[in-house]
C-alpha cells in the first residue's frame, strides 16, 4: 500500500501511513497551456502517462509505454496526422490507444495486441483532467469550478509539487491552528487570540468546517483585503477524493475562494493545482503584485514543513498522529478517504454535525 520501507523505529510508530488509493475519481493531470505540440509525461497514482493533442486539439492520455519495446511514448512526437509516434521504430497511436501505423510492415495498422491503454480525459477551465482507470467510461465528471469563468472574479491558477501524501497536503491546506505559528504575521498570529465557534458538517463525500464570527485576521493578507476590519465568514472544505477548498467573505465586497485540486503522483508526492478566484475591493491589477508574494511565501513555508513531516514518517517507518479537537478536519478527512477506498456504503444525505470552539 505504501512505498515506505520500515526501518528502525519504536514498534508503535511502525507501519501505518495515511495513504488511500482512490482510482475512481478525476484528477488534474496538467494545465491546458502546458500541453502544446510536444507530448507530456505525467505520473498519476504511480502510473506513467503520456498526454498529447491530436490534430483537432483533443487531448489523448495513454500509458507511457510503447507496446512494441516498452520505450516511453512521451520521448516521441506528434506527427502531422495528429498521431503520437514512438521515437524508437516509429509506431503511431491515436488518442484511443489504437496503433495506426507500423513502419516497414505492409498493410500495417490497427491490431488488438498493438493497443496502448487509454485513459478518459476531459479538458475544462484551463485544466486537463484524467480518470486513472484505462478503457472505461466514467459515470462522473470532473469537479466544477464555476467562478473560474465568472467575469466578476479574477482567477489565478498555480501548480506546485510537494513531497507529501495527499492526506497530509489536504490537512495542511485546511488546518487553521498552524497559520498562527508557521505563517505568523502573514495571516494570523498577531494580536489577541479570539474564541471562535466552529461547526463541522460531514456528508458522505465531503466535510466542511464553518468558523462563525471570526474577526478579520490581523496579518498582512487580511489587512490588504479589508483595511477596516470586520467579521470574516470562513469555511474550509474537503471534498473527495483530494480537493481542499477555503472560502472567505469579508463584508459584501470581498470574496476569496481557493480550491486546491490535489493529484496523487505517488504515495508521497502530490501535485497541487491551486485555483484562486477573488472578487475584492482592491483593483484586479493590484491583486497580483500585492497578494501573490504573500501567497507564495505561505506556500513555501507549507511545502517545507510537509517535506519535513514526510522525512520523519520515512525515517520512523510510519506515522504516529496524536490529534485533538483543534485538528478540526484532519481525522474527518482521513475517515472519508478510507471509507472511499474501502467502497463503504454511503451514509444518509443529512449531514452529521459536530460543534466545537477554537482559540485562534
Ligand atoms: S519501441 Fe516503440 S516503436 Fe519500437
Ligand atoms: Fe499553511
Amino acid at each position: 500500500m505504501s512505498e515506505l520501507e520500515p526501518r528502525l523505529a519504536p514498534p508503535s510508530a511502525r507501519g501505518h501511513v495515511s495513504v488511500a488509493h482512490l482510482p475512481d475519481y478525476w484528477y488534474v493531470a496538467c494545465r491546458s497551456r502546458e500541453l502544446r505540440a510536444a507530448p507530456l509525461r505525467r505520473v498519476l497514482l504511480g502510473v506513467p502517462l503520456v498526454l498529447f493533442r491530436d490534430r483537432a486539439g483533443a487531448v489523448g492520455a495513454l500509458l507511457d509505454r510503447c507496446p512494441h519495446r516498452n520505450v516511453e511514448l512521451s520521448l516521441g512526437r506528434v506527427v502531422a496526422s495528429g498521431h503520437l509516434e514512438c521515437c524508437y521504430h516509429g509506431w503511431q497511436f491515436d488518442g484511443s490507444g489504437a496503433c495506426r501505423l507500423v513502419p516497414g510492415l505492409p498493410g500495417s495498422g490497427e491490431a488488438k495486441g498493438r493497443r496502448v491503454e487509454a485513459y478518459p480525459v476531459r479538458e475544462r477551465d484551463g485544466l486537463v483532467w484524467v480518470y486513472p482507470r484505462p478503457d472505461v467510461e466514467p459515470h462522473t465528471e470532473p469537479f466544477p469550478l464555476p467562478l473560474a469563468s465568472d467575469p466578476a472574479y479574477t482567477t489565478v491558477v498555480r501548480a506546485f509539487e510537494v513531497e507529501a501524501s495527499v492526506h497530509a497536503t489536504i490537512e495542511n491546506a485546511l488546518d487553521v491552528p498552524h497559520t498562527a505559528y508557521l505563517h505568523k504575521g502573514l495571516f494570523r498570529g498577531k494580536g489577541e487570540p479570539n474564541r471562535i465557534d466552529v461547526e463541522v458538517r460531514r456528508w458522505p463525500d465531503r466535510v466542511e468546517a464553518a468558523y462563525i464570527g471570526e474577526p478579520r485576521p490581523p496579518g498582512l493578507a487580511g489587512r490588504v483585503l479589508s483595511p477596516s476590519g470586520g467579521t470574516v465568514e470562513h469555511a474550509d472544505r474537503f471534498i473527495l477524493p483530494s480537493i481542499a477548498q477555503v472560502e472567505y467573505r469579508l463584508g459584501p465586497e470581498n470574496h476569496v475562494l481557493v480550491t486546491s485540486l490535489c493529484t496523487p503522483v505517488t504515495d508521497f508526492v502530490t501535485r497541487l493545482y491551486a485555483v484562486i478566484s477573488l472578487r475584492v475591493r482592491i483593483p484586479g491589477w493590484l491583486v497580483k503584485p500585492v497578494l501573490q508574494p504573500i501567497a507564495l511565501k505561505i506556500f513555501r513555508q507549507d511545502a517545507e514543513i510537509l517535506e519535513a513531516q514526510t522525512r520523519q514518517i520515512r525515517a520512523f517507518g510510519g506515522e504516529q498522529f496524536m490529534s485533538t479537537d483543534a485538528d478540526v478536519l484532519g481525522r474527518e478527512i482521513w475517515r472519508l478517504m478510507r471509507h472511499a477506498e474501502r467502497g463503504a456504503p454511503e451514509a444518509a444525505e443529512e449531514p452529521v454535525v459536530r460543534r466545537l470552539q477554537l482559540v485562534i
